[in-house]
């Protein structure tokens, strides 16, 4: 590897004095994302260097995200950004080859798409009223999602208020996803316990506590599992949502597919992925030293202006052709792909059924990049067919 150049030579984006990075990835991490991949565009590449605490690169091109996604012996998820955050930092999220594949497979039946068809009538009854005034989205969002999750997981059995409290801590800045809330989490386990035990002696349970709970490690399964799937999939509907009143003519049925692709595009909840470097690594003449934090983005790469045309449009036409390999990764790629995916698809398609024609009230809503990439709030929508007051 002598001819190679180190990782310290690779462009960056302007690094503050003392903290390199840290300040804004905390503050506001996709301008800085933005500004990383244009310096390493105009140095005719695709792999940018942050200073985080540890020497760190981000990649945007496809060849980048498919050997990050696909070589998962390289590349590794012990020690990764989940392992701060108590709510994901276990399970199948954090398990690496060679189990990780043996894992997945017990997991993958229970969310796969025929399977949850099963669920689709209690997930469609568990949506809230559609509010007939002006409303904002987001919370709409996020009280859909939480009963539909609760109808899927749990038949709506959960206590609504603690899987509230649970899952609130997640969506606000830093450090608060990051902080042990032992006491909170003992009354989600035992309640889990419960509903589990209760599912065991009816000798019934067909939503996804009764298939998951007697997997050994299922309960862990389900808290973390429930945990990745709730403000990603509010903030994707939230983000439709203001794009569906945005640009009436998608809210059709056969319309939402396309619109939803296009706004998990432009912003993918899951805006960054990490992973560790199991070995030394050679990548396009840059020596990458084993230990080193390796980084693919969905946000910079569905935006690359070299793979796509427009990219700062909501443009869902452009759905009709397939994207470009590996540039669009709003649930990942490969082995790790998110377990969830269907889920979500189920949850999003049947909240948009339920709402009439929208249209929005005041400007486009500022994005926020925290755990997940969310709309801050309110994001204001009123029925269409009611005049404004
Ligand atoms: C629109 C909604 C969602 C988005 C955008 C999303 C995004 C993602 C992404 C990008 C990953 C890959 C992370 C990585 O490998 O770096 C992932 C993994 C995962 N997701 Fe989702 N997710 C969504 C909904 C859900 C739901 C509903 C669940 C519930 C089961 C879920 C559970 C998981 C789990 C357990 C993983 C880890 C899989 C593994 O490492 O094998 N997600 N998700």
């Amino acid at each position: 590897m002598a001819r190679l150049t180190p990782l310290a030579a690779l462009p960056e984006p302007p690094p503050r004095p003392g903290s390199g990075h840290l300040q804004d990835w905390a503050r506001a991490p996709l301008p800085l994302l933005e500004e990383g991949a244009r310096r390493a565009r105009d140095g005719g590449g695709s792999l940018f260097r942050l200073r985080l605490g540890l020497p760190a690169v981000l990649g945007f091109s496809p060849e980048w995200n498919r050997r990050v996604l696909t070589d998962l012996g390289t590349f590794r998820s012990a020690g990764t950004f989940p392992r701060l955050v108590p709510f994901i930092a276990g399970g199948i999220v954090l398990t690496d080859a060679p189990g990780h594949r043996a894992r997945r497979g017990v997991l993958n039946p229970a969310f796969g798409r025929s399977e949850l068809e099963a669920l689709r009538e209690r997930v469609r009854l568990a949506r809230p009223p559609v509010p007939t005034g002006e409303f904002d989205a987001l919370e709409w969002a996020d009280r859909a999602v939480l009963r539909m999750l609760n109808a899927a997981y749990f038949s709506g059995e959960f206590p609504e208020d603690l899987l509230h409290a649970f899952l609130a801590p997640l969506r606000r800045p830093f450090p608060s996803p990051a902080l042990p809330r032992p006491r909170l989490f003992a009354r989600v386990r035992a309640e889990l316990e419960w509903l589990a035990l209760r599912r065991r002696a009816a000798g019934s349970g067909d939503d996804l506590l009764g298939v998951l709970a007697p997997l050994p490690g299922g309960l862990e399964e389900v808290r973390i599992s429930l945990a990745a799937a709730h403000d990603t999939t509010t903030h994707a509907l939230a983000w439709t949502m203001w794009h569906l009143a945005r640009h009436p003519q998608w809210h059709t049925r056969e319309g939402h597919p396309a619109a939803l692709k296009e706004t998990l595009r432009l912003y993918p909840p899951g805006w960054m992925g990490s992973r560790r470097l199991g070995a030394e690594l050679e990548w396009d003449g840059t020596h990458l030293p084993r230990g080193t934090l390796v980084l693919y983005s969905p946000y910079v790469s569905a935006r690359d202006p070299e793979r796509w045309e427009a990219p700062g449009e909501f443009r869902p036409q452009r759905w009709q052709k397939p994207p470009p390999a590996w540039t669009y990764l709003p649930f990942g790629g490969g082995e790790r792909i998110c377990l969830g995916m269907h889920l979500a698809h189920l949850i999003i398609l049947e909240a948009l059924a339920a709402l009439p024609p929208l249209a929005p009230v005041g400007d486009d809503p500022v994005p926020w990049a925290g755990v997940t990439l969310g709309p801050v709030g309110p994001v204001r929508v009123r029925p269409a067919g009611e005049s404004a007051p």
